[in-house]
């Protein structure tokens, strides 16, 4: 099927910037890339046009990527590795194509473009498919040269994205892999029918998720505003709020030109901690309590030693975990979904304290110095 993007889509629609416009455009933007995917209770991706029997030989995934999309990458190996087992793995597209990877006839490689003209993402799909490859391409732009050259290309109907700092395309890519990863387990008989159409019920539901988190953005933007004069701020996760984490910094980076670092929780004592000193805000992405093994009590311990520290904790939270409480400065709430599905929630109070931040401190939004929509160099 095709979305029609009208002209009008293309103005800033109110919003102060396309950056804006195109964060409050995600429950919308993730509702179309999972439209139509279910029929007679059965996950159907058309555009998969690689041989189911292929398919079910593959022994290893590898993502291909840069900046925001290797974030998306990064997230959707903790949900393909769970569902399929197989392992994935994701590599920036530069580093992969300039060593000597190992790639044969039984690796997909997954390349993941907003753009789809991305140059050092186009050079791996390249290589990986001299070595028998077959390539997979999760794209935005349609006709681009990632999605022609690649095996097979499944789009994210997010409509044009034009600001420079991806955000509605982030979550589509996560929204799109999410697909691919449960069309493989269908294939490879990894889940059960009843399985993968919970996952897609649940999955369904996101975009109203979504919305709610979008309609409490009050919280962040006053937030953004107090902290208009940060010189660092650091982001923890672990598990797939690890990538959410690299991405909340990289947004800081690129839009705000603050110095942000995202780190997996676990490693603070391994280094990072060092950083940590009086005032120092840090964002703490947190599992659901509900979620497996301890998971939530040991993110939870790890707020606890920056605030010993002296750290400004800014905690983002699901609904009614009280346990954060006594050592958060500041709480943002998402509503409860499974694990691997928060990211597509947990993210977008960071993009939101990115843009309003940029925002009051007068910047170009939408134009961030020293970068281009699409890198078409290597
Ligand atoms: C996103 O905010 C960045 N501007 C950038 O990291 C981007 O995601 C990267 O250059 C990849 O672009 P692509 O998705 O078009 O390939």
């Amino acid at each position: 099927y095709t979305i029609e993007w009208d002209a009008t889509g293309a103005q800033k629609g109110g919003y102060a910037s396309f950056m804006a416009k195109e964060i409050h455009e995600q429950a919308s933007a993730v509702a179309d890339t999972l439209r139509g995917r279910i029929e007679d209770g059965k996950l159907q991706l058309d555009e998969m046009k690689i041989d189911e029997a292929v398919l079910r030989t593959i022994d290893k995934i590898v993502v291909v990527a840069c900046g925001t999309a290797a974030n998306a990458g990064a997230v959707v190996k903790y949900a393909i590795e769970h569902w399929c087992r197989i392992p994935v793995e994701v590599e920036l597209a530069h580093e992969f194509r300039y060593r000597d990877p190992v790639v044969t006839e039984k690796t997909l490689v997954v390349a993941i473009s907003q753009s789809g003209e991305t140059m050092d993402t186009l050079m791996a799909v390249r290589h990986a498919q001299e070595q028998g490859a077959k390539v997979v391409a999760i794209c935005n732009t349609r006709g681009s040269t990632i999605p022609r050259e690649a095996d097979a290309a499944l789009y994210l109907h997010v409509g044009p994205e034009i600001a420079v700092a991806s955000t509605k395309a982030y979550l589509g890519q996560i929204a799109a892999c999410f697909l691919l990863g449960l069309f493989l387990a269908q294939v490879r008989g990894n889940l059960y029918p009843d399985e993968i159409a919970q996952q897609m019920e649940d999955l369904s539901a996101i975009p109203e998720k979504i919305q709610e988190v979008l309609d409490s953005s009050d919280q962040v933007e006053r937030l953004a505003l107090e902290m208009k004069d940060a010189t660092s701020v650091l982001f923890l996760g672990r598990h797939v709020g690890y990538p959410t984490a690299m991405e909340g910094a990289l947004k800081l980076k690129e839009i705000a030109y603050i110095h942000a670092e995202g780190f997996a929780a676990g490693e603070l004592k391994h280094g990072p901690i060092a950083l940590v000193d009086q005032g120092q805000p840090v964002f703490v992405i947190v599992p659901s309590p509900g979620g497996r093994d301890s998971l939530h009590s040991k993110v939870v311990s790890n707020i606890q030693e920056v605030r010993a520290r002296g750290a400004r904790t800014l905690v983002i939270a699901e609904e009614g975990d009280e346990a954060v409480l006594p050592y958060a400065d500041e709480v943002i709430r998402y509503p409860r979904t499974r694990a691997l599905f928060a990211p597509l929630l947990t993210v977008i109070p960071l993009q939101i304290f990115s843009c309003e931040l940029a925002t009051a401190k007068g910047l170009d939004v939408d134009q961030p110095r020293n970068l281009a929509k699409s890198v078409t160099v290597e």
